[in-house]
């Protein structure tokens, strides 16, 4: 006779009441698992709303300001910063990300004295700032990896030196880690994490986030698809998860987020590394739009934050960190 059966075995047993279901269960999603991504404009009294992306707007740094506050009364361990430069500031070689006085590095401050706790990350890759919109530059109608990765190097130590806490490498050049690795150490920023995009897929769930920061036509090349990942491709995310590691990141990134749970739970399980997603503004605006018309309900955005946990995630970067935690503090 089989006791490991029906009726001996009932698995609804263990999820009859709410205390053992709170007992057994494996993942909990908490606010220390956020981190939240605010997008930053010049001017001043502006919170200028974002078309594809409803509730999320572009904040003027004195605004910027008042939202971080928010942000730190809800205890939200960090924030990514991402900037929305004006057309006259772009260039070919995109100049402006090596401004120390530009926007992202004046937001940074205004982060920095509004918190010495809040963690702040900041992109580097040269999108916001090129005229053709590419995270590199172009040399012969192509993205030139070891021309870029000069200036990459440098747009870091710029923002490492304004006071940003984590590097984010989003523009999936070769050797870009190791080059920004070097340029700390040799700076003496020994403390600077680098949260490497590992994984970065060239994707069409970033079209709202091209509207956001104005850097949405692309010129020479008309997609990423020289530099960022084939949506086809696993494997490859973990020989980048290797180069990245011995390069010196501390952390790696899976980009997006939702469609890709099969790589993050590839990367956790092949290296002793944290790993975070990226649920990106395709992916928040799908499900916003969905909750605003009432055909979903707001607990979607729980489940889909928690899956990211059962792949492996140690944090996500989402949009809808500010929700999630008054979702989390109503137990949903
Ligand atoms: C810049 C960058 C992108 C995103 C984050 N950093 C866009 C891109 O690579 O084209 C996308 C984030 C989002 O869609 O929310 N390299």
């Amino acid at each position: 006779m089989n006791f490991n059966n029906f009726p001996n075995v009932r698995m609804r047993r263990n999820r009859m009441k709410s205390f053992s279901r709170d007992l057994i269960r494996e993942h909990q999603l908490s606010v220390n698992d956020l981190i939240y991504p605010i997008f930053v404009t010049y001017g001043s009294n502006k919170k200028e709303p974002i078309k594809e992306m409803p509730n999320i707007y572009r904040f003027s740094l004195d605004m910027f300001e008042q939202e971080l506050k928010k942000i730190i009364k809800l205890k939200i361990p960090a924030i990514a910063i991402f900037p929305n430069i004006e057309n006259n500031k772009k260039d070919a070689l995109g100049s402006e990300a090596l401004n120390e006085n530009n926007l992202i590095c004046n937001a940074i401050k205004v982060a920095r004295n509004v918190s010495l706790d809040l963690g702040i990350i900041c992109d580097v890759a040269l999108d916001p700032y090129t005229d053709h919109g590419h995270d590199g530059v172009i040399t012969n109608s192509e993205i030139d990896n070891d021309k870029s990765l000069k200036i990459l190097a440098k747009q870091a130590i710029i923002q490492a030196k304004a006071g940003c806490d984590i590097i984010a490498p989003s523009d999936m050049m070769d050797g870009r880690v190791g080059i920004i690795r070097n340029s700390l150490e040799q700076e003496k920023l020994t403390n600077i994490q680098i949260m490497s995009y590992t994984a970065k897929y060239s994707s069409s769930f970033y079209g709202p986030f091209r509207s956001a920061i104005n850097s949405n036509s692309l010129q020479i090349e008309k997609n990423k698809d020289t530099y960022q990942m084939d949506f086809s491709n696993s494997h490859e995310a973990i020989r980048e998860a290797e180069l990245d590691i011995s390069e010196g990141a501390d952390m790696l990134m899976v980009k997006p987020g939702l469609p890709y749970l099969d790589i993050i739970h590839k990367l956790k399980t092949s290296f002793n590394i944290p790993v975070f997603a990226y649920q990106v503004s395709g992916e928040y605006s799908m499900l916003m739009n969905a909750i605003n018309n009432n055909l979903l309900s707001e607990k979607t955005i729980i489940e889909t934050l928690t899956s990211f946990k059962r792949a492996g995630c140690n944090g996500i970067l989402t949009y809808f960190a500010p929700i999630a935690v008054k979702l989390i503090q109503e137990k949903y």
